[in-house]
């Protein structure tokens, strides 16, 4: 049997303290190996741990950003989580993104599970949070636990995203109880549209500020792994975040916020739309695209492609072959 200790080079553990001095006697004795070198159950070479619900917090108590962009597919799941981005939300707006719809009230459970289980494919070390969809944690608790259930078991997500502040905390708490981190959302809701009276910056009046201010402390003292702050001014989401000991992370919501995150087709220019304030466009995906749409177009037209080397050819016997029985129809025909 293989002796585990052995394996010590190429696997660090973490050894409690109160078996290391039985390991390394172990080690002096069989190994050989000091036990300093011994520090994570991480295999040597991984380039990065896996991001839990924990790692956020300390974050936040180690004042460093937690990143996050949306993803909504396996190939850019794989880039986000391959560039190193801390948190993979699959988030509602792919309503819009993706399936074109004008807003994100009309998606469904069965239609993000689909995306979810996807972009479950292409992340790795990333936490993967997805978006509960408008009408799938309204009614109860119950529903809202069976409905969050179907992501962590049907989709591989390691957190749901419900968004509202008070008004749904009672339904955010059962379905903590049920074992399923929640992600809070509070500020602009998108899902609040049609109440709202269309996609507005909130909390700019003391009255919304405070309600703001409750939601954010209902939502903390409810145990959220994090909250979304979404179009709030920044003095409001610094007020929060330094209220609350639950990540903050932002969009349109100012600098203060323990995190930021930026929908994928914002962050590429993918959106066919005017960018909002707080956007910031990192790369021009439509153009890129377009541009090799066109050549690939231009190149069919004029028989530039494919060449012969992008063609299969046969092998030298088979070809041989053909040509004889080739001639020999052509032959008979004369
Ligand atoms: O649906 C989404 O993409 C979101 C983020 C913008 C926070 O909710």
């Amino acid at each position: 049997m293989q002796n585990p200790l052995a394996t010590a080079s190429f696997c660090r553990y973490n050894v409690p303290s109160f078996i290391k001095s039985d390991v390394e006697q172990a080690l002096s004795g069989r190994a050989g190996g000091a036990l300093e070198d011994i520090v994570s159950l991480t295999p040597i070479g991984e380039p990065r741990r896996k991001i839990t619900t924990a790692t956020l917090r300390e974050k936040k108590l180690r004042r460093e950003p937690v990143s996050c962009i949306t993803a909504y597919d396996y190939a850019t799941a794989r880039l986000v989580d391959e560039a190193g981005i801390d948190v993979v939300l699959v988030g509602d707006s792919l309503a819009m993104t993706m399936l074109g719809y004008e807003n994100t009230l009309s998606v469904t459970v069965d239609e993000m599970l689909h995306h979810v289980r996807a972009v479950r494919r292409g992340v790795k070390d990333a936490l993967l949070i997805a978006d509960m969809p408008y009408g799938s944690y309204h009614a109860t608790a119950e529903e809202a636990i069976r409905n969050a259930a179907r992501f962590v078991k049907e989709a591989g997500a390691e957190a749901v995203k419900m968004e509202g502040g008070e008004k749904r905390v009672d339904i955010i708490r059962r379905v903590i109880d049920a074992e399923i981190p929640v992600a809070g959302h509070i500020g602009l809701t998108p899902q609040s549209v049609n109440v709202m009276g269309g996609y507005k910056v909130q909390g700019k009046t003391l009255h919304a500020i405070e309600q703001l201010m409750r939601d954010a402390v209902a939502l903390d003292r409810a145990g959220v792994a994090c909250i979304y702050l979404e179009g709030i001014p920044r003095e409001v989401a610094a007020m929060i975040t330094a209220e609350i000991e639950t990540p903050t992370i932002g969009i349109g919501a100012g600098p203060d916020c323990d995190g930021q995150v930026l929908v994928f087709h914002d962050l590429l220019n993918l959106t066919f739309t005017h960018p909002a304030k707080f956007v910031r466009t990192y790369g021009d995906a439509a153009a890129l695209i377009s541009q090799a749409v066109l050549s690939f177009k231009a190149d069919v037209v004029s028989h530039q492609f494919p060449s012969d080397s992008e063609s299969y050819h046969l092998p030298e016997d088979t070809q041989a072959a053909l040509t004889t029985v080739l001639e020999r129809k052509r032959a008979m025909r004369r």
